[in-house]
Protein backbone atom coordinates (compact mmCIF):
# COMPACT_ATOMS: atom_id res chain seq x y z
CA UNK A 1 0.00 0.00 0.00
CA UNK A 2 1.29 3.23 -0.84
CA UNK A 3 0.05 5.11 2.31
CA UNK A 4 3.20 6.46 3.22
CA UNK A 5 3.75 8.54 -0.09
CA UNK A 6 0.59 10.29 0.34
CA UNK A 7 0.46 13.51 1.84
CA UNK A 8 -0.23 14.29 5.35
CA UNK A 9 -0.98 17.43 7.55
CA UNK A 10 -0.64 16.19 11.66
CA UNK A 11 -3.73 16.68 13.43
CA UNK A 12 -5.14 14.00 14.77
CA UNK A 13 -3.78 12.34 18.20
CA UNK A 14 -3.50 8.46 17.39
CA UNK A 15 -4.35 6.23 17.84
CA UNK A 16 -7.57 6.47 19.67
CA UNK A 17 -8.81 3.91 21.86
CA UNK A 18 -10.56 1.27 21.62
CA UNK A 19 -12.65 0.72 24.32
CA UNK A 20 -14.85 -2.47 25.64
CA UNK A 21 -18.42 -1.52 26.52
CA UNK A 22 -19.57 -4.18 29.12
CA UNK A 23 -22.89 -2.95 30.31
CA UNK A 24 -23.53 -1.75 26.54
CA UNK A 25 -22.74 -5.00 25.46
CA UNK A 26 -24.66 -6.32 28.49
CA UNK A 27 -28.27 -4.87 27.91
CA UNK A 28 -27.49 -5.64 24.42
CA UNK A 29 -27.02 -9.43 24.27
CA UNK A 30 -23.57 -9.08 22.29
CA UNK A 31 -20.27 -7.71 22.81
CA UNK A 32 -19.33 -4.04 22.07
CA UNK A 33 -16.68 -2.24 21.38
CA UNK A 34 -15.94 1.69 21.14
CA UNK A 35 -13.66 2.90 18.60
CA UNK A 36 -13.53 6.42 20.25
CA UNK A 37 -12.97 8.89 16.77
CA UNK A 38 -14.54 11.40 19.16
CA UNK A 39 -10.91 11.70 20.80
CA UNK A 40 -9.28 12.79 17.81
CA UNK A 41 -7.66 15.60 19.47
CA UNK A 42 -8.44 18.70 17.23
CA UNK A 43 -11.42 20.57 18.11
CA UNK A 44 -14.05 18.82 20.22
CA UNK A 45 -12.62 15.64 17.92
CA UNK A 46 -14.35 13.36 15.21
CA UNK A 47 -13.80 11.51 12.20
CA UNK A 48 -13.40 14.48 9.71
CA UNK A 49 -9.90 15.02 11.64
CA UNK A 50 -8.24 12.35 10.58
CA UNK A 51 -9.92 13.42 6.75
CA UNK A 52 -8.66 16.23 7.03
CA UNK A 53 -4.89 14.95 7.34
CA UNK A 54 -4.51 13.63 3.74
CA UNK A 55 -6.34 16.95 2.48
CA UNK A 56 -4.14 19.50 4.27
CA UNK A 57 -1.17 17.98 4.16
CA UNK A 58 -2.14 18.07 0.03
CA UNK A 59 -3.19 21.82 0.32
CA UNK A 60 0.27 22.60 2.13
CA UNK A 61 2.20 20.62 -0.81
CA UNK A 62 0.33 22.88 -3.60
CA UNK A 63 1.43 25.93 -1.15
CA UNK A 64 -2.07 26.75 -0.19
CA UNK A 65 -2.70 29.73 1.85
CA UNK A 66 -6.32 29.56 2.29
CA UNK A 67 -8.31 26.53 2.47
CA UNK A 68 -12.25 26.60 0.93
CA UNK A 69 -14.69 24.35 2.13
CA UNK A 70 -18.81 23.82 2.28
CA UNK A 71 -21.10 22.80 5.10
CA UNK A 72 -24.52 24.08 6.98
CA UNK A 73 -23.92 26.16 9.92
CA UNK A 74 -23.82 23.08 12.25
CA UNK A 75 -21.28 21.23 10.12
CA UNK A 76 -18.61 19.28 11.96
CA UNK A 77 -16.40 19.10 9.08
CA UNK A 78 -16.71 22.71 8.09
CA UNK A 79 -15.80 23.91 11.96
CA UNK A 80 -12.91 21.17 11.90
CA UNK A 81 -11.96 22.53 9.11
CA UNK A 82 -11.77 25.84 9.89
CA UNK A 83 -9.39 24.79 12.96
CA UNK A 84 -7.28 22.77 11.25
CA UNK A 85 -6.71 25.39 9.23
CA UNK A 86 -5.62 27.62 11.85
CA UNK A 87 -4.12 25.41 13.10
CA UNK A 88 -1.27 25.12 10.07
CA UNK A 89 -1.23 28.71 9.54
CA UNK A 90 -4.00 29.09 6.86
CA UNK A 91 -7.02 31.02 6.32
CA UNK A 92 -10.39 29.36 6.12
CA UNK A 93 -13.28 30.28 4.12
CA UNK A 94 -16.33 28.86 4.45
CA UNK A 95 -19.54 28.74 2.18
CA UNK A 96 -22.70 28.39 3.10
CA UNK A 97 -26.32 27.43 1.13
CA UNK A 98 -29.40 29.86 1.08
CA UNK A 99 -29.39 33.76 1.56
CA UNK A 100 -27.04 35.35 4.41
CA UNK A 101 -28.51 34.83 7.75
CA UNK A 102 -27.45 36.06 11.00
CA UNK A 103 -24.65 33.88 12.45
CA UNK A 104 -25.70 31.32 15.55
CA UNK A 105 -23.41 31.49 18.21
CA UNK A 106 -23.92 27.98 19.11
CA UNK A 107 -22.19 24.73 18.44
CA UNK A 108 -20.03 24.46 15.51
CA UNK A 109 -21.17 27.81 14.28
CA UNK A 110 -19.44 29.16 17.39
CA UNK A 111 -16.35 27.22 16.42
CA UNK A 112 -15.97 28.24 12.92
CA UNK A 113 -16.29 31.98 14.13
CA UNK A 114 -14.07 31.40 17.21
CA UNK A 115 -11.48 29.76 14.73
CA UNK A 116 -11.48 33.32 12.40
CA UNK A 117 -13.54 31.69 9.55
CA UNK A 118 -14.96 33.73 6.54
CA UNK A 119 -18.39 32.50 5.43
CA UNK A 120 -19.75 33.21 2.39
CA UNK A 121 -22.89 32.81 1.35
CA UNK A 122 -24.43 31.31 -2.30
CA UNK A 123 -27.37 33.31 -1.87
CA UNK A 124 -29.26 30.27 -3.54
CA UNK A 125 -31.14 27.44 -0.93
CA UNK A 126 -30.28 24.34 -3.15
CA UNK A 127 -27.86 22.68 -1.33
CA UNK A 128 -25.78 21.82 -4.37
CA UNK A 129 -25.43 25.50 -4.93
CA UNK A 130 -22.36 25.40 -2.75
CA UNK A 131 -20.64 23.06 -5.17
CA UNK A 132 -20.22 25.85 -7.90
CA UNK A 133 -19.84 28.76 -5.56
CA UNK A 134 -16.78 26.74 -4.21
CA UNK A 135 -15.01 27.02 -7.49
CA UNK A 136 -15.85 30.55 -8.04
CA UNK A 137 -14.38 31.36 -5.11
CA UNK A 138 -11.62 29.65 -5.79
CA UNK A 139 -11.18 31.37 -9.08
CA UNK A 140 -12.05 34.79 -7.49
CA UNK A 141 -8.97 34.08 -4.70
CA UNK A 142 -6.40 32.93 -8.37
CA UNK A 143 -7.37 36.02 -10.09
CA UNK A 144 -5.95 38.02 -6.38
CA UNK A 145 -2.73 36.33 -6.53
CA UNK A 146 -3.87 33.64 -3.70
CA UNK A 147 -3.60 30.00 -3.55
CA UNK A 148 -6.44 28.27 -2.56
CA UNK A 149 -6.97 24.43 -1.85
CA UNK A 150 -10.63 23.46 -1.88
CA UNK A 151 -12.06 20.58 -0.02
CA UNK A 152 -15.14 18.92 -1.14
CA UNK A 153 -18.24 18.64 0.81
CA UNK A 154 -17.72 16.60 4.26
CA UNK A 155 -13.74 16.33 2.34
CA UNK A 156 -15.47 13.03 0.88
CA UNK A 157 -12.69 12.46 -1.95
CA UNK A 158 -10.98 9.05 -2.43
CA UNK A 159 -7.83 10.86 -0.57
CA UNK A 160 -9.50 12.44 2.22
CA UNK A 161 -11.15 8.35 2.57
CA UNK A 162 -7.22 6.74 2.54
CA UNK A 163 -7.78 8.45 6.23
CA UNK A 164 -9.69 5.26 7.14
CA UNK A 165 -7.62 2.86 5.71
CA UNK A 166 -4.72 3.83 7.77
CA UNK A 167 -7.53 3.75 10.29
CA UNK A 168 -8.22 0.36 9.41
CA UNK A 169 -4.84 -0.48 10.23
CA UNK A 170 -5.23 1.00 13.42
CA UNK A 171 -8.38 -1.14 14.47
CA UNK A 172 -6.49 -4.04 13.20
CA UNK A 173 -3.42 -3.97 15.35
CA UNK A 174 -5.64 -2.71 17.91
CA UNK A 175 -8.27 -5.54 17.59
CA UNK A 176 -5.23 -8.01 17.23
CA UNK A 177 -3.81 -7.23 20.46
CA UNK A 178 -6.46 -8.38 22.69
CA UNK A 179 -7.62 -11.19 19.90
CA UNK A 180 -11.10 -10.15 19.04
CA UNK A 181 -12.49 -10.86 15.56
CA UNK A 182 -15.19 -8.38 15.33
CA UNK A 183 -18.18 -9.91 12.48
CA UNK A 184 -19.58 -6.22 12.01
CA UNK A 185 -18.28 -2.47 12.29
CA UNK A 186 -21.16 0.33 12.26
CA UNK A 187 -21.09 3.60 11.22
CA UNK A 188 -22.58 6.94 10.27
CA UNK A 189 -22.61 7.74 7.05
CA UNK A 190 -23.29 11.32 5.45
CA UNK A 191 -21.37 12.04 2.90
CA UNK A 192 -19.47 8.42 2.25
CA UNK A 193 -15.96 9.52 2.75
CA UNK A 194 -15.60 7.45 6.57
CA UNK A 195 -17.16 4.53 5.10
CA UNK A 196 -15.42 4.16 1.61
CA UNK A 197 -12.14 4.04 3.75
CA UNK A 198 -13.25 1.38 6.35
CA UNK A 199 -14.63 -0.33 3.11
CA UNK A 200 -11.50 0.01 1.29
CA UNK A 201 -9.15 -0.65 4.49
CA UNK A 202 -10.82 -3.84 5.10
CA UNK A 203 -10.58 -4.70 1.23
CA UNK A 204 -7.46 -4.09 1.15
CA UNK A 205 -6.37 -6.20 4.90
CA UNK A 206 -8.80 -8.97 3.63
CA UNK A 207 -10.57 -8.41 7.24
CA UNK A 208 -13.24 -10.67 6.97
CA UNK A 209 -16.00 -8.37 8.87
CA UNK A 210 -19.00 -6.22 7.57
CA UNK A 211 -18.81 -2.46 7.30
CA UNK A 212 -22.27 -1.21 7.97
CA UNK A 213 -23.09 2.14 7.18
CA UNK A 214 -26.39 3.72 8.43
CA UNK A 215 -27.31 6.96 6.39
CA UNK A 216 -28.21 10.01 8.23
CA UNK A 217 -28.89 12.07 5.00
CA UNK A 218 -28.75 10.36 1.52
CA UNK A 219 -30.91 8.03 0.05
CA UNK A 220 -29.38 4.23 0.52
CA UNK A 221 -28.51 4.20 -3.13
CA UNK A 222 -26.52 7.17 -3.65
CA UNK A 223 -25.11 6.04 -0.67
CA UNK A 224 -24.27 2.79 -2.12
CA UNK A 225 -22.98 4.70 -5.30
CA UNK A 226 -20.81 6.79 -3.71
CA UNK A 227 -19.26 4.21 -1.10
CA UNK A 228 -18.23 2.09 -3.66
CA UNK A 229 -16.94 4.93 -6.07
CA UNK A 230 -15.01 6.72 -3.09
CA UNK A 231 -13.75 3.07 -2.29
CA UNK A 232 -12.84 1.80 -5.83
CA UNK A 233 -10.86 5.56 -6.01
CA UNK A 234 -8.52 5.36 -2.68
CA UNK A 235 -7.61 1.47 -3.71
CA UNK A 236 -6.27 3.08 -7.14
CA UNK A 237 -4.17 5.43 -5.44
CA UNK A 238 -3.02 3.18 -2.44
CA UNK A 239 -2.27 0.76 -5.52
CA UNK A 240 -3.86 -1.73 -4.14
CA UNK A 241 -5.02 -4.28 -6.53
CA UNK A 242 -8.27 -6.11 -5.58
CA UNK A 243 -11.39 -7.58 -7.26
CA UNK A 244 -14.01 -5.15 -8.00
CA UNK A 245 -15.47 -3.14 -5.16
CA UNK A 246 -18.58 -5.21 -4.29
CA UNK A 247 -21.91 -2.96 -3.07
CA UNK A 248 -21.50 -1.45 0.33
CA UNK A 249 -24.14 -2.15 2.99
CA UNK A 250 -25.87 0.96 3.78
CA UNK A 251 -28.78 0.94 6.06
CA UNK A 252 -31.74 3.23 5.92
CA UNK A 253 -34.34 3.69 8.09
CA UNK A 254 -32.54 5.62 10.88
CA UNK A 255 -32.89 9.50 9.68
CA UNK A 256 -35.79 9.77 11.40
CA UNK A 257 -37.46 13.41 10.84
CA UNK A 258 -34.65 14.45 8.52
CA UNK A 259 -30.80 15.04 8.08
CA UNK A 260 -29.33 17.20 11.29
CA UNK A 261 -33.03 16.46 13.22
CA UNK A 262 -32.70 14.86 16.43
CA UNK A 263 -35.03 11.19 15.91
CA UNK A 264 -37.08 9.72 18.63
CA UNK A 265 -34.83 6.04 18.15
CA UNK A 266 -31.44 7.93 18.00
CA UNK A 267 -32.64 10.11 21.37
CA UNK A 268 -32.98 6.09 22.92
CA UNK A 269 -29.87 4.94 21.76
CA UNK A 270 -28.16 8.01 22.99
CA UNK A 271 -29.34 7.87 26.74
CA UNK A 272 -28.60 4.55 26.36
CA UNK A 273 -25.13 4.63 25.42
CA UNK A 274 -24.71 7.78 28.23
CA UNK A 275 -26.24 5.61 30.77
CA UNK A 276 -24.62 2.77 30.74
CA UNK A 277 -20.93 3.71 29.22
CA UNK A 278 -20.83 7.51 30.17
CA UNK A 279 -20.56 7.88 26.29
CA UNK A 280 -21.94 11.32 24.29
CA UNK A 281 -23.02 10.64 21.09
CA UNK A 282 -24.56 13.83 18.86
CA UNK A 283 -28.07 13.97 17.53
CA UNK A 284 -27.60 14.35 14.20
CA UNK A 285 -25.37 11.12 13.21
CA UNK A 286 -23.52 8.71 16.00
CA UNK A 287 -26.67 8.77 17.73
CA UNK A 288 -28.33 7.55 14.84
CA UNK A 289 -26.01 4.78 14.39
CA UNK A 290 -26.40 4.12 17.52
CA UNK A 291 -29.87 3.24 16.85
CA UNK A 292 -29.41 1.00 14.56
CA UNK A 293 -27.01 -1.11 16.36
CA UNK A 294 -29.36 -1.45 19.27
CA UNK A 295 -32.41 -2.17 16.68
CA UNK A 296 -30.02 -5.09 15.50
CA UNK A 297 -27.68 -5.89 17.95
CA UNK A 298 -28.87 -10.06 17.72
CA UNK A 299 -28.64 -9.93 14.47
CA UNK A 300 -25.39 -11.96 13.25
CA UNK A 301 -23.36 -12.25 16.36
CA UNK A 302 -20.47 -10.31 17.53
CA UNK A 303 -18.28 -8.43 18.37
CA UNK A 304 -19.41 -5.40 17.01
CA UNK A 305 -16.82 -2.19 16.92
CA UNK A 306 -19.50 0.96 17.01
CA UNK A 307 -16.85 3.68 15.36
CA UNK A 308 -17.83 6.69 17.18
CA UNK A 309 -17.30 9.22 15.06
CA UNK A 310 -17.43 12.21 17.20
CA UNK A 311 -19.93 15.66 16.82
CA UNK A 312 -19.29 17.00 20.41
CA UNK A 313 -20.32 20.41 19.22
CA UNK A 314 -23.54 19.61 18.53
CA UNK A 315 -24.06 17.31 20.69
CA UNK A 316 -24.59 20.23 23.13
CA UNK A 317 -25.63 22.67 21.34
CA UNK A 318 -29.49 23.80 22.28
CA UNK A 319 -32.36 22.51 21.08
CA UNK A 320 -30.21 19.46 18.92
CA UNK A 321 -29.97 16.33 21.49
CA UNK A 322 -33.60 16.25 22.63
CA UNK A 323 -34.87 15.18 25.91
CA UNK A 324 -33.30 11.68 25.58
CA UNK A 325 -36.52 9.72 25.74
CA UNK A 326 -37.22 7.13 27.92
CA UNK A 327 -34.87 3.38 28.02
C1 LIG B 1 -19.85 13.30 13.73
C2 LIG B 1 -19.90 12.77 12.35
N1 LIG B 1 -20.09 11.46 12.17
C3 LIG B 1 -20.18 10.91 10.95
C4 LIG B 1 -20.07 11.69 9.82
C5 LIG B 1 -20.20 11.04 8.48
O1 LIG B 1 -18.97 10.96 7.83
P1 LIG B 1 -18.93 11.02 6.24
O2 LIG B 1 -19.39 12.39 5.85
O3 LIG B 1 -17.50 10.77 5.93
O4 LIG B 1 -19.86 9.97 5.74
C6 LIG B 1 -19.85 13.06 9.94
C7 LIG B 1 -19.80 13.94 8.77
O5 LIG B 1 -19.70 15.14 8.86
C8 LIG B 1 -19.76 13.62 11.24
O6 LIG B 1 -19.55 14.94 11.42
Amino acid sequence: MRLAELPRARLATLPTPLQRAPRLSERLGVEVLVKRDDLTGLGLGGNKVRILEPLLGEALAEGADVVLTAGGAQSNHAALTALAAARLGLEAQLVRYGPERPVTHEGNAALSALAGAHVVWTGDPDRSSVDLALQRLANDLRDRGRTPYVVPRGGATALGATAYVRASLELAAQLDEIGIVPSRVVVATGSCGTQAGLVAGALALGARHRVLGVTVSRPREECVRRVREIAAGCLALLGVDTAPVPDPEVLDGYIGPGYGKPSQAGGQAATLAARTEGLVLDPVFTAKAMAALVERAGEDGGPVVFWHTGGGATAVAAGMLGDGGDL
